[in-house]
C-alpha cells in the first residue's frame, strides 16, 4: 500500500533529500515492521499486563482488605515513576544530522560501484558512512544511557512498594489481624501484578518507535498533487488527439531549487518565458547547450513537473495540467537518456509499451528500432533475462530496446530524449533513419532532443534553447544560415565537415 503510493509521486518529491531510494528503503522495511510492533501483538500483550494488575489488587483486597489498601497507595508512585520514565524516553535524543543520511550513502555509494571503485573512492565512502552514522550512534548512546537510569528508578520505586507493603503485611501478621495464607496469597498477588505494571512501562518505548514510523509511513503515504488513478471530472480526455504541442509564457523551477529559474522572461525571450509550438505530426528538434532545459522541456510534456506559470497544452487549449494524467501518458512515447530496462526477457521489456503485443509486433517494433539484429544474436533471442537496470547489455543495445519499446505503443506523440547518444555513429544513422521512415509511414508528433546538431537536421523546425526560453527557431537551413548561437554551435561541433563527409 505504502509502495504504491510511493509510485504514483510526483518527480519533484522524488528530488527531495528526505526520499531518496535509501530513505524510501527504509521506511518501506523498519517502519512498516515497528509499525507492526505497536499493533500486532504488543497490544495483546499490554491487555494481559493490565489484567493481570487488576486482578492482583483485587485478590489481595479479598485476602486482606489492609494489605490492598496498602498496595493502592502505592500503587500512585508506582504510575508517577512510569510517566517520568515514558516522559523522558519519549524524548528523541537524535541529534540532525548534517548532509547525507546513512541510508542515502550507503544506496548510492553502492548504486555507483564502478565509480566508487575506478576511482579509488572506497576508504572515502566508508568514511563518509561512519561520520553519517555519528550523531545517530552518539545519540542512542545518550538514550541508551538515559533509559538505563529511568528504568533504574521505575524499577527501585516498585521495590519500594514491595518493602512498604511486606512491612505493613508482616506488622499485621505479628499483630495476628491476618494468618499466613491471607498474608501470602495478597503479597504474592501484589508482586505479580507490580511486575505486570513495570513491564508496560519497559514496552514503552517501543510504542514510541511505533508511533514515529507511522507518522513517517503516513507522510509518504500522503496523497501524491498528481494521482495517475485521477477520476475528478475536471480530468478529462481529448476524443480524437491530433498531437499538436505548445508551451506559452512558461516558467519553471525545480521545486527542490525554487531560485535556479530554467524557464524565465528575459530580453532574449521578449520578456515571455517559454514560448514554444510544434503542430500535429510534425517533429521538434530540441538543441541548446549542457543545461539550458531540453530535457525539462520534454519532462513538462510528460507532466512529470508544473509549469510555475503559463501553459502547456494539447492541440490548442487543452491544458495538460487538466488532462487525466493517465490518459495524457498513454498518449506518449518517451525514451530517456538513461532508458531502464526492467528484470526479464528482452520480450516482457518491449512489451511493457504495449502488454497485448503479438509476436509480429514485437519483431516490427524491434526491426524498427534496429533491436532485431543483436537480439537475435542474444543467447536466447528474445528469451534472453536482462538483469536489473539492463546491466548485461550495453548503453545502446539498452536505448533500442527503450525505442522499440515506445515504437510498439504507437503513441500519437514521441518524445526522445538524446535517444540516441549511446550509439555509435553508425548504429545512430541507422536508427535515426529507422525513426525518420517510420515517421513517413506513420507521423506523429516527435520531441527530439538532441545534443549532436546532425540527430534533429530533419527535423520540421528546430528550437535553441537558451537564457529562459527560445533563443532561435526555425529549420536547420534557415538557423545555420542566422549565424547566430545555433551556427556557432554547429561551427562548435566540425559538424560542417561531418555533413560534406556524407
Ligand atoms: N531534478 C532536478 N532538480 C533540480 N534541478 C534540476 C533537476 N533536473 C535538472 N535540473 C537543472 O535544470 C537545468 C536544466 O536541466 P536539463 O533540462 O536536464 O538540461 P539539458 O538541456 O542538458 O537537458 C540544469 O541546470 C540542471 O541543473
Ligand atoms: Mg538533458
Amino acid at each position: 500500500m505504502a509502495f504504491s503510493a510511493i509510485l504514483k509521486q510526483s518527480m519533484g518529491w522524488f528530488d527531495d533529500q528526505d526520499h531518496t531510494i535509501g530513505e524510501l528503503k527504509t521506511i518501506l522495511g523498519a517502519d512498516a515492521e515497528s509499525t507492526m510492533r505497536l499493533t500486532g501483538w504488543q497490544c495483546g500483550y499490554r491487555v494481559r499486563v493490565f489484567s493481570s494488575i487488576c486482578t492482583g489488587i483485587i485478590i489481595s483486597l479479598i485476602f486482606s482488605w489492609k494489605i490492598g489498601l496498602t498496595a493502592l497507595a502505592c500503587f500512585p508512585l508506582i504510575m508517577v515513576a512510569s510517566v517520568v520514565q515514558a516522559c523522558l524516553l519519549r524524548r528523541k535524543y537524535v541529534a540532525e544530522s548534517e548532509g547525507l543520511t546513512p541510508p542515502t550513502i550507503l544506496e548510492q555509494g553502492l548504486r555507483g560501484i564502478t565509480s566508487v571503485q575506478a576511482y579509488n573512492l572506497e576508504p572515502k565512502v566508508s568514511d563518509d558512512y561512519d561520520d553519517a552514522l555519528g550523531p545517530e550512534s552518539k545519540s542512542k548512546i545518550k538514550q541508551g544511557a538515559i533509559a538505563g537510569l529511568v528504568y533504574g528508578f521505575t524499577q527501585g520505586v516498585v521495590f519500594l512498594s514491595f518493602g512498604i507493603v511486606f512491612y505493613v503485611g508482616t506488622h499485621l501478621l505479628v499483630e495476628v489481624q491476618i494468618n499466613f495464607l491471607q498474608f501470602f496469597t495478597a503479597l504474592l498477588s501484589i508482586m505479580f501484578g507490580a511486575i505486570g505494571a513495570s513491564q508496560v512501562s519497559a514496552n514503552f518505548s517501543a510504542q514510541q518507535e511505533g508511533w514515529a514510523s507511522v507518522a513517517r509511513l503516513l507522510s509518504v503515504m500522503e496523497g501524491p498533487e498528481d494521482d495517475p488513478d485521477d477520476t475528478r471530472s475536471t480530468a478529462s480526455t481529448i476524443v480524437d488527439l491530433q498531437g499538436d504541442v505548445s508551451f506559452e509564457h512558461g516558467q519553471f523551477s525545480y521545486p527542490t531549487r525554487p531560485d535556479n529559474m530554467i524557464f524565465y522572461p528575459s530580453p532574449s525571450n521578449n520578456n515571455d518565458g517559454l514560448n514554444l509550438s510544434v503542430k500535429a505530426k510534425e517533429s521538434l528538434g530540441l538543441v541548446g547547450r549542457s543545461g539550458s532545459g531540453k530535457s525539462t522541456v520534454l519532462q513538462m510534456v510528460l507532466r512529470f513537473y508544473k509549469l510555475t506559470s503559463g501553459s502547456c497544452n494539447l492541440d490548442g487549449g487543452n491544458n495538460i495540467q487538466n488532462l487525466n494524467i493517465k490518459w495524457l501518458r498513454q498518449q506518449i512515447g518517451y525514451v530517456g537518456q538513461m532508458p531502464t530496462l526492467f528484470t526479464g526477457t528482452v520480450r516482457e521489456n518491449i512489451m511493457l509499451g504495449k502488454p497485448e503485443a503479438t509476436e509480429e509486433e514485437i519483431a516490427t517494433a524491434a526491426k524498427a528500432a534496429h533491436a532485431h539484429g543483436f537480439i537475435s544474436f542474444l543467447s536466447n533471442g528474445y528469451e534472453t533475462d536482462i538483469c536489473t537496470g539492463g546491466g548485461n547489455l550495453s548503453g545502446g543495445q539498452t536505448q533500442r530496446i527503450a525505442i522499440a519499446r515506445a515504437i510498439i505503443r504507437n503513441p500519437k506523440i514521441m518524445v526522445l530524449d538524446e535517444a540516441t547518444a549511446a550509439l555509435d555513429n553508425e548504429s545512430e544513422e541507422k536508427v535515426q533513419a529507422a525513426l525518420a521512415s517510420l515517421q513517413e509511414k506513420h507521423p506523429r508528433t516527435t520531441l527530439v532532443v538532441a545534443h549532436r546538431l546532425l540527430t534533429v537536421k530533419n527535423c520540421t523546425i528546430i528550437a535553441f534553447l537558451g537564457d529562459g526560453g527560445v533563443l532561435e527557431i526555425g529549420t536547420f537551413d534557415e538557423l545555420v544560415c542566422k549565424k547566430g548561437d545555433f551556427y556557432k554551435l554547429w561551427k562548435m561541433q566540425g559538424a560542417e565537415d561531418e555533413l560534406k563527409a556524407h
